[in-house]
Order: C-alpha cells, then sequence, then structure tokens
C-alpha cells in the first residue's frame, strides 16, 4: 500500500499546505453542496464586481468569473496560493486580478459589489482580528452590497463533530467550545493527510461584530445539496453532512 503523505501544518501559514490542500479541496461537499448552496445564496452575478478574500488558489474567483462576475479580485495570506492562482491564469486566462494580502488589515483596495470569503472568519485568532476582517470586508462594499461567506459551523455539538469521520475528517476541539478556542482539523483522503488549525466563534459573536461594524442585514443558509449530488451519491452518504454539518453560510447586507 502506498505510505500516505503526512503533512503537519499549525495555524494559518496555508504556504507549506498550498499543494496538499488541493488535494482534499476538491472533494463531494464542496462541489455539491458548499459550493451549490454558495452560488443558490448569490443568485446572478453577471457584471458585479468581486472581492474574493482568503482566494486560495482561486477556486472561488475562477467559478465567480465564469458565472458572468467581473472584475474579479482574489487576495489571500500565502504567496504560494497566490502563486498557483495566476499559474492558473496564466493557463486559462479569466481576467482575475490576484493579490497577496492580510484580510484583517487589508483596508479598502476598491468599492466592490459583492466581497466573498470561503473559509476565511474561522482563521481569526481573536477578537480584534475578526474585527478587522469583518472591517475590510465592509470597507470594500457599494453600499448595499453584499458579503457571502462559508465559515465553521457555529452551533457545535459532539454529534458535530462525530458526524464528519463519514468524510474522513476529525476536528478536535483543543478546549470548551467558546470564542476563538483553536480547533484542530485533521483532512485524510486516499493518498494524503493534511492538518491545520482556525478557531471557533459562536453566533452571537458573529451577528454582534458584523453590527456593530454597521451590516444591516445577517443570514445563516444551512448547507444545501445539488440536484447532481444527490444523484451521484446515496442519501446515506449526504446525511451526516446534512444534519449536523460543520460548515455554514453567512449573508450580509450592508
Ligand atoms: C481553506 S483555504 C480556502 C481557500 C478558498 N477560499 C477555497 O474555498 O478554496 C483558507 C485560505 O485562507 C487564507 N487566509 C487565512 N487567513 C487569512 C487572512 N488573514 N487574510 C487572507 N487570507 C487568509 C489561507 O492562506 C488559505 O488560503
Amino acid at each position: 500500500m502506498m505510505k500516505k503523505r503526512q503533512v503537519e501544518e499549525m495555524g494559518t501559514d496555508y504556504d507549506s499546505i498550498a499543494t496538499e490542500y488541493q488535494k482534499i479541496k476538491v472533494n463531494a461537499i464542496k462541489k455539491y453542496s458548499e459550493e451549490f448552496t454558495f452560488f443558490e445564496a448569490l443568485g446572478d452575478v453577471r457584471g458585479r464586481s468581486v472581492l474574493d478574500l482568503a482566494c486560495g488558489d482561486g477556486y472561488y474567483s475562477r467559478a465567480l468569473r465564469r458565472a458572468g462576475a467581473g472584475p474579479v479580485v482574489g487576495v489571500d495570506l500565502s504567496r504560494q496560493m497566490i502563486r498557483m492562482a495566476r499559474a492558473m491564469e496564466a493557463e486559462a486566462p479569466l481576467g482575475i486580478e490576484y493579490r497577496v494580502g492580510n484580510a484583517a488589515t487589508l483596508g479598502a483596495i476598491g468599492a466592490f459589489d459583492l466581497v466573498t470569503a470561503v473559509y476565511l472568519l474561522q482563521y481569526a485568532a481573536d477578537e480584534a482580528t475578526l474585527r478587522g476582517i469583518i472591517t475590510t470586508i465592509f470597507l470594500n462594499l457599494k453600499q448595499g452590497g453584499r458579503f457571502l461567506g462559508v465559515t465553521g459551523y457555529p452551533d457545535l455539538t459532539p454529534l458535530h463533530l462525530e458526524a464528519q469521520a463519514a468524510y474522513g475528517i476529525v476536528i478536535e476541539p483543543q478546549g470548551p467550545l467558546a470564542d476563538g478556542v483553536v480547533m484542530r482539523n485533521t483532512f485524510t483522503t486516499a493518498d494524503t493527510v493534511v492538518r491545520f488549525e482556525n478557531h471557533y466563534w459562536t453566533r452571537p459573536t458573529y451577528e454582534r461584530i458584523f453590527r456593530e461594524t454597521g451590516f444591516q442585514s445577517i443570514a445563516w443558509h444551512p448547507m444545501q445539496l445539488s440536484p447532481e449530488g444527490r444523484e451521484l451519491y446515496p442519501a446515506e452518504y449526504w446525511q451526516a453532512h446534512l444534519q449536523h454539518p460543520a460548515i455554514i453560510l453567512l449573508a450580509c447586507s450592508k
């Protein structure tokens, strides 16, 4: 049997796990549930300008551009992630601009119709950083603009944690589930094990900071399942994810 490649990485440094992350990223939950839920909540993006924070290798930046959004700017903290995004842009140009930047301190780089952030908020290690990220989102939106983000499920129970085993995911809170607690994540696929850490934030804390920053409305969208996903995998496969998810979508209007 092929030995699994072990990748250890603590904290939010994606430079060293960028390539391995690409492997775990292409999974059924991302494609048929997370991405489907994201685009269902987003609606028609044709002609809408987008700032995609924590764009990683540009997975959603490209999907948004293909759906007709533009201009699209992707920003990520990891140089390696941005290198990979730019390499894909060079290979198949879509007109996306990628920049290295920290979403917690970025400030205004434009006035966008939409700001997106799939897996960013839970990388904030403390409330000041979470507030910094939410302020950046606010500053980059036009009045009436929308933010869509996917983040860690804010009402986790032991059942939610146990349910992830069905997908090769182990999430270990490093303390009682409270704001800022470190969450140790281990993703295992056929040929790789990826470990990384992020943080737990509760629903009232997210809502308080979004409101204090100036957002008018905050809506939570549970994960849905695309018709394609329903067809490709049996209902039992989806049960754990749909009943006890590890992620949720957040939509806020300025
Ligand atoms: C799990 S990946 C998600 C990438 C992409 N959104 C996707 O769904 O494929 C998380 C990304 O967040 C980035 N990140 C973490 N903290 C950040 C920050 N403060 N500013 C910008 N990017 C950040 C990491 O470098 C990493 O690329």
